[in-house]
């Protein structure tokens, strides 16, 4: 398959786990990847592999939302174009409710959630001067359940991710543009393994009927049917893609 033949794509966090699965995917097919990470190796080393020399790294911390700015006017700069954003970046402190400050609250949500609005803005707008374009946003299933083992300020923000899903949607739509969200389980990357205990792992496998941890890959290809041009009518969606640990009505 070519679904991404001509196509420049934003993916962030796509130094490893999900957003890297997501860039060597859109880079298979034909899309020229925007590798964004924080991490300057990780988001080399990613790019450098991708197929079809289609790998270009971007280093920013994209928890300022200046930097977002820059990431799309850079991208604009160096690639020509923005045609796909996948938010990835995240991260999931694991810390109990007694714990937990405010620079670490702050932490969360300015990756998880603030970014996600500062670079949907920016990069929508360049899409709207093409008249097309695709946004899919991670969040997670803790955004629809709370949160379990440590996660509650994750889980917060992962549930405004679904919130600012619908409404980017909304403000997009009449440009032609679909902005939609994933929400994985348990997927086996870093994340579900720095500071989890087997314990806590284990009870995540067995909440789903599958029971076991998804590949990154397996979240990669839900994200790129909604990122191509096969979606055209999905829009404002969280697809749950957690192996049926959860069945939202
Ligand atoms: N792994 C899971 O079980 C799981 C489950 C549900 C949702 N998710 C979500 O999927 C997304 C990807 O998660 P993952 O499992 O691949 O995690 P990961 O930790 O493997 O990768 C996250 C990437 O984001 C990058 N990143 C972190 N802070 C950044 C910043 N300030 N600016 C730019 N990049 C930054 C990291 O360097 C890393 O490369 C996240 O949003 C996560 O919340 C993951």
């Amino acid at each position: 398959m070519s679904r991404f033949e001509g196509k420049v794509a934003i993916v962030t966090g796509a130094g490893r786990g999900i957003g890297a699965a997501t860039a060597r995917l859109i880079a298979s097919e034909g899309g020229r990847v925007a590798v964004c990470d924080v991490d300057q190796t990780l988001a080399q080393q990613t790019a450098a592999e991708l197929a079809g020399n289609n790998g270009h790294p971007f280093v920013y911390d994209l928890s300022k939302p200046a930097n977002c700015d820059e990431l799309v006017a850079d991208v604009l700069g160096q690639l020509g174009r923005v045609d796909v954003l996948v938010n990835s970046a995240g991260v999931c402190p694991r810390v109990a409710i007694e714990d937990m400050t405010e620079a670490v609250f702050d932490s969360i949500m300015n990756i998880n959630l603030k970014s996600i609005f500062f670079l949907s803005r920016a990069a929508g707008n360049a899409m709207a001067t093409n008249g097309w374009g695709r946004i899919v946003n991670l969040s997670s299933v803790g955004g629809r359940t709370g949160g379990v083992y440590r996660a509650t300020v994750y889980a917060a923000s992962k549930a405004g991710v679904i919130s600012m899903t619908k409404a980017f949607a909304r403000h997009f739509a009449a440009h032609g543009i679909l902005v939609n969200s994933v929400a994985p389980g348990s997927v086996d990357t870093r994340m579900m393994h720095e500071g989890v205990t087997e314990e806590a792992r284990q009870a995540q496998i067995e909440a789903s009927p599958l029971n076991r941890l998804s590949a990154p890959e397996e979240q990669a290809e839900v994200v790129a049917f909604l990122a191509s041009e096969a979606n055209t009518y999905v829009t404002g969606a969280t697809v749950d893609a957690n192996g049926g640990a959860l069945m939202p009505d």
